[in-house]
């Protein structure tokens, strides 16, 4: 992937400056409007972009697939790639079999003839094998911060749940450095293991009470901290975002 022209390829799809959110494309409008979810239309040009520059030979990779509303917009007028998609259905609200169906009926609309492998299951699981992804990966996208990145495009948003970038998009890059070794790390196995035999399991019993027992939101609300989806008030303003991750990952 070449994460340089990526980036400078960026502001081309936006109408006006990047910070409006108002991509050139309107279907990417349509597909948020149709398909309930989280991505904004902005970010969804964002991904689609990453996804037609996505060499042959490389995988785009997302972790959290929810309804499939990133999927579907990632997908338009995309080329012919290995794309993988894990999502474990237990969280915001996804416990019903319901959510499954619906999922599947939005990729049957929007990514049918493409090589989409969706995984239903815990990453902190599926990636710690090696057979999961058949190529390295070029675009991965998950909701959260990968320390030690390098930038490439920090796109804030002036407040939370903000209609045209959500609650900001980075754009990171990670290069395995030549020689290093494919093993995880000390920190990271331990971390790991922390999120696959103690945070994940408690997660879904929180989940799985909420969906039993609604009334319980607003407690639940009050008492996790949203840390994860707060950003600094105004555009431009110091301080890290805790936004969505676009990753390449040239080798
Ligand atoms: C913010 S939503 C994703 C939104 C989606 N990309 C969209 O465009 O609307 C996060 C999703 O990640 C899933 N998820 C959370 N932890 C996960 C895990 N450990 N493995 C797989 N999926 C997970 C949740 O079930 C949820 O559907």
């Amino acid at each position: 992937m070449d994460t340089a022209a990526f980036a400078a390829a960026l502001d081309g799809m936006f109408d006006g400056p990047l910070a409006d959110g108002v991509p050139r494309d309107a279907r990417f409008a349509a597909v948020a409007a149709e398909v309930p979810g989280f991505t904004t239309p902005a970010e969804l040009a964002v991904l689609n972009l990453a996804a037609r520059m996505l060499p042959a030979g490389e995988a785009y990779l997302e972790v959290g697939t929810f309804k499939g509303r990133s999927l579907c917009g990632t997908l338009l007028d995309a080329p012919d790639r290995s794309y993988l998609a894990v999502e474990n259905f237990q969280e915001f609200g996804m416990v019903a079999g319901s959510s499954r169906a619906e999922l599947a009926r939005h990729l049957d609309r929007y990514v049918a003839g493409h090589r989409l492998v969706l995984h239903d299951a815990d990453c902190f699981r599926l990636l710690a094998r090696p057979d999961p992804v058949p190529e390295p990966v070029g675009v991965y996208f998950y909701d959260r911060r990968h320390p030690g990145w390098t930038e490439l495009r920090d796109i804030r948003a002036p407040r939370d749940h903000d209609s045209r970038w959500a609650n900001g998009m980075l754009l990171l890059a990670y290069r395995r450095p030549p020689g290093a070794a494919h093993r995880m790390t000390g920190d990271v196995r331990w971390r790991r293991a922390v999120q696959v035999h103690l945070r994940a399991p408690a997660t879904a019993l929180v989940w799985r009470s909420l969906h039993r027992l609604p009334w319980l939101v607003p407690l639940a609300k009050r008492l996790v901290p949203k840390r994860s989806r707060t950003v600094p008030a105004g555009v431009g303003a110091d301080g890290s975002t805790a936004g969505v991750d676009l990753v390449g990952d040239e080798r």
